[in-house]
């Protein structure tokens, strides 16, 4: 366990509620090695780490390899329908056994061919037989707990984790408009950016650089928003009503796709954001839910994952292949002016003579998020 030095403990100390006194959170909490190597077992080894929509593994076998906080995992569809999560690393002499994305019948160590089922189970080893005492039933995956809430996939490194539907508290309740567990994965992209994984759910999160950042491309789209939502759980949430769609750039209104049947009121009208703690984050909007991963690869950089998700009767409209593209579009579009800013944010952040600053009322789920985190740097 690393050691906070007392300037970065002190300043996340000045990180408290209400949001009108507290602190940002520090530079050093970005771009130091200090609180990146802490947050790795303060931040990603308690509680649940959302890794992006549970449909992306559709059969048994779909696989995906990632580097979650310093922790190669393997996230693979079970025969029976499960999904497990294992630590990537060979129970032999410890090898990577997969990489990327694809599907498996088994998982096979290109080192010495050892052989694991889909449940994990070591099927094969060559010339073990005369190995005494060895018994392949004890060489088995190192396993991860895994469950899927609304269509959310969630991992936990947690030997005794926290039961799943406390940890998320109101966020069925808050979401249940939108009918998230029904929503159909239509496309999904990663990337890497040069910024704290922080920093690039933070700037999805608020309001504040909308028309500094976006002034073209969403314009006047977003009203003022709601107050963030008062929910119990490890998440944050604020809605706000737009103008058209928050799904389309202002230039493309035309082309919205039906809105989502389930809405009704104010939610037909406006989209939701909301902050999964610690690493996940969607825009639930009138046709579509957007969704982006963040996982830390260094302090500045992080990989990304973005789905774009749709109801199912919306998907089988026809001409919605067509349609989608202006979504995805859309989304590309923000996100590549809001990569330009974080790559640039970054550069201030990482300087011994950056501190630490305040925040504006449009910033509420940044402020959450940061005392949530806070509290955790310091605790553990
Ligand atoms: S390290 Fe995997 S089989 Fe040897
Ligand atoms: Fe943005």
């Amino acid at each position: 366990m690393s050691v906070l030095n007392e300037k970065l403990r002190a300043d996340l100390g000045r990180v408290r509620e209400p949001i009108e006194t507290s602190a940002t959170l520090p530079p050093a909490a970005f771009a130091g090695s200090d609180a990146f190597a802490h947050e790795r077992s303060a931040i990603f080894r308690q509680g649940w780490i959302g890794v992006g929509r549970a449909d992306h593994w559709a059969n048994a076998g779909d696989y995906s390899a990632r580097d979650i906080a310093g922790t190669p995992v393997l996230i693979v569809r079970g025969k029976d329908g499960e999904l497990n999560a294992y630590a990537n690393s060979c129970r032999h002499r410890g090898a990577l056994m997969l990489k990327g994305e694809g599907t498996c019948r088994g998982i096979r160590c290109p080192f010495h061919s050892w052989a694991y089922g889909l449940d994990g189970k070591l099927v094969a080893a060559p010339r073990m037989e005369n190995t005494p005492g060895f018994e392949r039933k004890d060489y088995g995956l190192i396993r991860f707990q895994m469950a899927v809430r609304e269509g959310f996939a969630f991992l936990s490194f947690d030997t005794a984790p926290p039961d799943i539907d406390g940890w998320l508290g109101d966020f069925p309740k808050l979401h249940a408009d939108w009918k998230l567990g029904d929503l159909v994965s239509t496309r999904r992209r990663e990337f890497e950016v040069a910024c704290n994984w922080k920093s690039f759910l933070e700037v999805f999160n608020e309001y504040y650089h909308l028309p500094f950042v976006h002034a073209t491309s969403l314009g006047e789209t977003y009203d003022e928003p709601d107050p963030v939502d008062d929910a119990e759980g490890n998440f944050i949430s604020q809605f706000g009503e737009t103008k058209g769609t928050g799904g389309l750039l202002v230039t493309q209104q035309e082309h919205a796709l039906p809105v989502m049947q389930s809405l009704g009121g104010r939610n037909r009208h406006g989209t939701r954001y909301t902050w999964l703690f610690p690493n996940m984050t969607f825009a639930a909007s009138t046709e579509a839910l957007w969704v982006y991963e963040a996982y830390p690869l260094a302090p500045g950089r992080a990989r990304i994952g973005m789905t774009a998700c749709f109801p199912p009767e919306t998907v089988a409209t026809p001409g919605f292949e067509e349609k989608a593209q202006f979504y995805y579009d859309r989304l590309d579009t923000a996100i590549d002016e809001d990569i330009v800013m974080l790559e640039q944010q970054y550069l201030g952040l990482d300087s011994p003579a950056a501190e630490p600053g305040r925040f504006a009322d449009l910033e509420p789920n940044v402020a959450t998020f940061a005392c949530w985190y806070a509290e955790r740097m310091l605790q553990h």
